[in-house]
C-alpha cells in the first residue's frame, strides 16, 4: 500500500488554509466543556487518591454505573466467543470491496448482543487504522521515519486506551496509493464490530498534542468527519477544501455505502478515467488528470450533497489534521507557553503514572482557555500532517526544500515525544536533537 507516497500533495498542491475563526467558535467552547466532562471521572480519581486508599485495578478501567448507583469497573471479556451464529459464520460474507456487505448495522448489533462485556463505552470505542506500502522505503531513512511516525500513534493510542491496527499489505491489487486505505477500512470495520469509529490516520501524520481527545459527542449525528472548510468546497470548488489523509468514519452501513460510492471513483472501477475528467471539470484547481480520493470526497459533498451531506462533518475548528508548514515554526513558542504554565501550576510539575495522563490533561486545560484552536493559536496542534514531504520515497514537493521537510519532521516527532518521554523521566532539550536528558524533580522550577 503506497498510501502517502503518492498522496495528493505529491501533485504540488497548495493546501487549504483554515478560514478565519467565526461565530461558530462558541460551539467549540461548549464542546471543549464536553471534552472536560468526558475526562472528569479521571480527574475525580486523582482528587480521590488523597482521601481513599482504594486501588484502581489496572485493566479494569471502564466505568459502569449500576442500578443501585454503585460505580464498578468492567472490562471486555477477551476469552468469550459463544457458538451463536453471527455474520462471521456466513460463507457468503467477504472482506473485500468487491462484495457488498448488507444489513451491517443489524449484524453488528447482533454480534454486540452476544458479547455483552463490550457494551460499556461502546459508543466511544475507537480503532485507529494506519499503514504503509508492502516494500522497503526508497528513502534510506524512510523506514526509520515511518517507525517514528508509527511509534507516535502507538503512544497516543496507549495514553487514551484506543486500539490500533497497522496495515502494510495491498488488499486490492488495483487500489494503489491513496485508494489503498478503503479496503483496509472496510476490513477493519468487519474485524472490529466492537469499535464504533474507525480513525484513519495517514502514515505521514502525527499527534502533536497528546492530551487532546476527539470531541466525539459533537459528531453524534454524523458518520464521517474530515478536516475541511465548506466555502472552499461549495463556493470556491477547490479540491483542497478538505484533506482526506485523516478521517473518522462510523462503523455502520451508511459508511459502507458511502465508501462504495467514494471508492467507485478509484482505479479498480471501469469509470476511473471518466471520473478523472468529471472531477477535474468540477474542481478547476485540480491540475492532474487522475481521479483521486480527496477530490472524489469533495465531489460527493458538493454535488451529491442531498444524498450524503447531512452525515458528513467538516471539522475546521481545530487541527483535526494540520498543514505542517504553518505549524512547525510555532513549536518553540508553544513549548515556552506550556513551560510557563507548569511554572505556576505545581500539579503539572508532579511526576505521575502514564496511565492517568488524561487527568493531567484536564488540569492543563484550565490554563488553555485563551489559547484558541488551529491557526494562530498557542495550543499544541492536535495533528500535524506532512503533506508534500514523502518520508518513505524521499520525494518531496518542489514548494519545499528537503531540509524543511526532514527538519520539520524531526522537530514535530521530538515535540510530540517530549510529551510522552516526560512520564518516563526524560526530555529532548532541543527539538532538533533525538538525544534525551533526564528530567530533574519538580521541573521546571518556578
Ligand atoms: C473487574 O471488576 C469486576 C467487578 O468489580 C471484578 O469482578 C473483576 O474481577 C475485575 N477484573 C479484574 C481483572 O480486576
Ligand atoms: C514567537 O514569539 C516571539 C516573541 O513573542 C515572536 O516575536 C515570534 O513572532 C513568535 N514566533 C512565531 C513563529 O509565532
Amino acid at each position: 500500500m503506497v498510501t502517502t507516497e503518492l498522496s495528493h500533495s505529491h501533485f504540488s498542491s497548495i493546501m487549504a488554509k483554515p478560514i478565519p475563526r467565526n461565530k461558530s467558535s462558541s460551539i467549540f467552547l461548549s464542546d471543549g466543556f464536553l471534552f472536560l466532562g468526558g475526562a472528569f471521572s479521571a480527574l475525580l480519581l486523582v482528587w480521590g487518591f488523597s482521601s481513599f486508599t482504594n486501588p484502581i485495578p489496572n485493566d479494569n478501567l471502564t466505568l459502569k454505573s449500576h442500578k443501585n448507583n454503585v460505580v464498578s469497573y468492567s472490562t471486555p471479556d477477551l476469552r468469550f466467543d459463544p457458538p451463536d451464529q453471527t455474520f462471521y459464520d456466513d460463507p457468503e460474507m467477504e472482506y473485500t470491496m468487491s462484495v457488498k456487505l448488507e444489513d451491517w448495522d443489524e449484524k453488528r448489533e447482533e454480534w454486540l448482543k452476544h458479547h455483552p462485556s463490550f457494551s460499556a463505552g461502546a459508543k466511544e470505542r475507537v480503532l485507529m487504522v494506519t499503514g504503509s506500502q508492502p516494500s522497503p522505503c526508497k528513502n534510506p531513512i524512510g523506514d526509520h521515519l515511518l517507525l517514528r511516525f508509527f511509534k507516535n500513534k502507538v503512544d497516543y493510542s496507549r495514553i487514551h486506551g484506543y486500539d490500533i491496527f497497522y496495515n502494510n499489505a495491498l488488499l486490492h491489487p488495483k487500489m494503489f496509493a491513496y485508494w489503498a486505505k478503503y479496503p483496509v477500512v472496510k476490513a477493519a470495520m468487519m474485524a472490529h464490530p466492537e469499535a464504533e469509529w474507525i480513525w484513519w490516520v495517514d502514515s505521514d501524520a502525527l499527534f502533536t498534542d497528546m492530551d487532546f481527545k476527539l470531541p466525539l459527542k459533537r459528531y453524534k449525528d454524523h458518520n464521517l468527519v474530515v478536516h475541511g472548510w465548506p466555502h472552499l468546497i461549495h463556493e470556491k470548488r477547490s479540491w483542497t477544501g478538505l484533506n482526506a489523509g485523516v478521517f473518522l468514519i462510523r462503523n455502520c452501513q451508511w459508511s459502507l455505502d458511502f465508501m462504495e460510492a467514494w471508492a467507485g471513483m478509484g482505479p479498480q472501477s471501469p469509470d476511473y478515467e471518466e471520473w478523472g475528467k468529471t472531477l477535474r471539470s468540477t474542481f478547476k484547481d485540480k491540475f492532474f488528470p487522475e481521479s483521486d480520493d480527496q477530490t472524489g470526497l469533495a465531489y460527493l459533498i458538493a454535488i451529491e450533497k442531498e444524498k450524503w451531506g447531512d452525515k458528513i462533518y467538516l471539522e475546521g475548528e481545530y487541527y483535526f489534521e494540520g498543514y505542517w508548514e504553518e505549524i512547525v515554526e510555532t513549536f518553540s513558542n508553544i513549548s515556552k507557553k506550556y513551560e510557563d504554565i507548569e511554572k505556576v501550576e505545581p500539579k503539572l510539575r508532579r511526576r505521575y503514572a502514564e496511565k492517568v495522563s488524561e487527568a493531567y490533561g484536564v488540569i492543563r486545560e484550565e490554563y488553555l482557555k485563551d489559547a484558541g484552536y488551529g491557526k494562530g493559536s498557542w495550543r499544541r496542534p492536535f495533528v500535524t500532517h506532512f503533506t508534500g514531504c514523502q518520508p518513505c520515497s524521499g520525494k518531496y514537493n518542489e514548494m519545499y526544500t528537503a531540509d524543511a521537510c526532514w527538519n520539520g519532521m524531526k522537530k514535530a516527532l521530538n515535540f510530540a515525544d517530549n510529551q510522552v518521554m516526560r512520564k518516563f523521566g526524560f526530555v529532548h532539550k532541543d527539538l532538533g536533537d533525538n538525544g534525551v536528558s533526564s528530567l530533574p524533580f519538580d521541573y521546571p522550577q518556578p
